[in-house]
Order: structure tokens, then sequence, then C-alpha cells
């Protein structure tokens, strides 16, 4: 029980999975690649295995309640608590898709923000003292893609970098962004047209917020949560558009998974993929990708 152990979601490919690669040679312990699918997990392991690497499997949708319980409860018996915790699953409808965009306001918020943070809520517990945790966010996911019509935008990104916000007042947020697509007038409220946008600064918010919590609640314990944006990465969910490789979009998460003990900086903050830590709430805003 005494070894330590992190966990990467979403890992069966892409950015996560470059992860698990990065974690296999830099963390001491054991590093869980995890899949909602057990076949595509088993493969991802099985092409780690062939470059000698030895991460651990399970299965782990987090959008299932029961999936998160049945996972947290395996972990909790097996080792007893958790030493990293990179957030990554996530998912973005491609430009084309004939979805409403309502339906893909409710689905994308649904994993990026609302699972994510359910899944966070059941397994925060189990975090040792000196834990880091690592949001995959995005560029999407800076305060200012809050870009709806004027004054409204401007009114929504206060709220959103409030350093008061709780986690229900957020959802309650992204609750109305979601209602607003619903009648087509979430603009004329300052949201954008985006619903990865929206879930992404959504994370990024809840980073914040996660990060006064732990403080709060376990002060001295040393915990650090930071968003990540990886950069524009070559990847299933970018149709391989991006020109980074997966490796280097895993280099800043890896970085942050990996903060030595009493790190002072960043802590609760937005970084960029070259490791550059964003004011998230008052700019100046990063680089394009
Ligand atoms: N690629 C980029 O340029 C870029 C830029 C900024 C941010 N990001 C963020 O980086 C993260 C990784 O993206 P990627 O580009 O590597 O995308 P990807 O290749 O599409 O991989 C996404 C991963 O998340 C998993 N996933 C989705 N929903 C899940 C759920 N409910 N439970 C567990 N796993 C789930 C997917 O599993 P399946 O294989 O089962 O679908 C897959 O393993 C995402 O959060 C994304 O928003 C990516």
């Amino acid at each position: 029980m005494s070894g330590k152990v992190a966990i990467v979601t979403g890992s069966n490919k892409g950015i996560g999975f470059a992860i698990v690669r990065a974690l296999c040679k830099q963390f001491d312990g054991d590093v869980y690649l995890t899949s909602r699918d057990e076949g595509r997990g088993v493969e991802a392991v099985d092409l780690l295995k062939k470059e000698g690497l030895s991460p651990k499997f399970s299965i782990l949708d987090i959008n299932s309640s029961a999936s998160i319980a049945k996972f947290k409860d395996f972990i909790q018996t097996t080792h007893g608590g958790i030493d990293v915790l990179v957030n990554n699953a996530g998912i973005a409808f491609k430009n084309n898709a004939t979805e409403p965009f309502h339906v893909q306001a409710e689905v994308t918020n649904g994993t990026n923000y609302f699972a994510t943070k359910d899944f966070c809520n059941a397994i925060f517990p189990l975090l040792r003292p000196h834990a880091r945790v690592v949001n995959v966010s995005s560029s999407s996911g800076y305060l200012k893609k809050i870009n709806g019509k004027e004054p409204e935008s401007i009114e929504l990104q206060k709220r959103f970098a409030d350093v008061n916000l709780t986690q229900d007042e957020l959802s309650g947020m992204v609750n109305k962004f979601i209602e607003l697509t619903k009648t087509g007038n979430h603009f004329e409220h300052g949201w954008p047209n985006s619903t990865y946008s929206v879930s992404k600064v959504a994370l990024s918010s809840l980073t914040r917020i996660q990060q006064r919590e732990l403080d709060e609640a376990r002060p001295g314990d040393d915990i650090i949560v930071n968003a990540v944006h990886p950069g524009y990465v070559d990847t299933d969910m970018t149709s391989h558009k991006g020109p980074l490789s997966p490796d280097e979009g895993a280099i800043a998460a890896t970085w942050l998974a990996l903060l030595p003990q009493n790190a002072t900086t960043p802590r609760g903050g937005y970084v960029w993929h070259d490791k550059t830590v964003v004011d998230w709430a008052n700019g100046p805003a990063p680089g394009e990708y």
C-alpha cells in the first residue's frame, strides 16, 4: 500500500496516452492508464509494454457514477491513496457535426465539466499529502473566450473569475448556458458560440475553486491543482491537424504532475504548453496555440 500512484483519465490514446508514457519514464510509482473501453485500454497498455514500460490498467468512464465508484473502491483497496491525478478525458464535436447546438452544449459540458467535477469530488478524498492534480483544459479555456455580446460577456467573465465562486454557482452558470442554447439566445446573454469553450473555461474556473477548497480543508497538505493548455496537438480530436505531437502535448501536463514538494507556483493556475503561467483572469492573452 505504500508505493506512489498516478492516474490519467481517458488515456487509451492521444495526449492522455502520451502523459502515461511520460509518467512511466519519470514518476517513481505505479501509473494507471485508464479507458472507458476495456479493449482499447488493454491494446494501449500493450503498446507501451512493447516500449519496455509497465503501466497498470483500469476501466474508468467518468460519465458513469457506477464506474467512478468502482474505480475509487479499487484504488482505495489496492493502494490506499493517490499522488498524481491527470484529468485528461475530454470530448469535442467536429466543426461539421450535425447534432443541434443545444445537444452539443449538453454533451460537451456533460463530460468536460460536469463529469470531471463529479469524478474529482468522488476521488479527491484519496489524495495524499503533496498530491498533484492536473486538469487538461485548452486555449479555449482562457477566460476571454467568453466572448458573446458585450457588456453581458464581461459580466460573465467577472463571475467566472470571482475568487469566492463556489462549485454550485459555477455549475449553475454552465446549466444556464445549456438552457439558453435551447432557445438560441445564449450569445445575446454574453455566451460564446462554442460549447467547447464554455466547458473548458468552466474547467479552468473549477481548477481555481478546487485549489481554494483544498487549501481550506487541508491546510499544510501541499496539494496542488493546475489547469493546462497542452497545445494544438496531432490527435483524433483535431483530426490530426495539430502541429505538436502527443508527446509534445504531454510535456507541460507531466511537468505539473511532477511539481516538487512544497512548490509555491503554479498553484490553481492556468499553464500554457510551453510551461508559461498565464494570468487567466487578467491576461495578457497567451499565444495562439
Ligand atoms: N488535441 C488538442 O489539440 C487539444 C488542445 C487543447 C486541449 N485538448 C484536451 O486534451 C485532452 C485530450 O485530448 P486529445 O486531443 O488527446 O483527444 P482524443 O485523442 O480524442 O482523446 C480523448 C480521450 O478521452 C477519452 N474520453 C472521452 N470521454 C471519456 C469518458 N467519459 N470517460 C473516460 N474517458 C473518456 C477518450 O476515450 P475513447 O477513446 O473511448 O473515446 C480518449 O481516450 C482533452 O481534454 C482535450 O479537450 C486537446
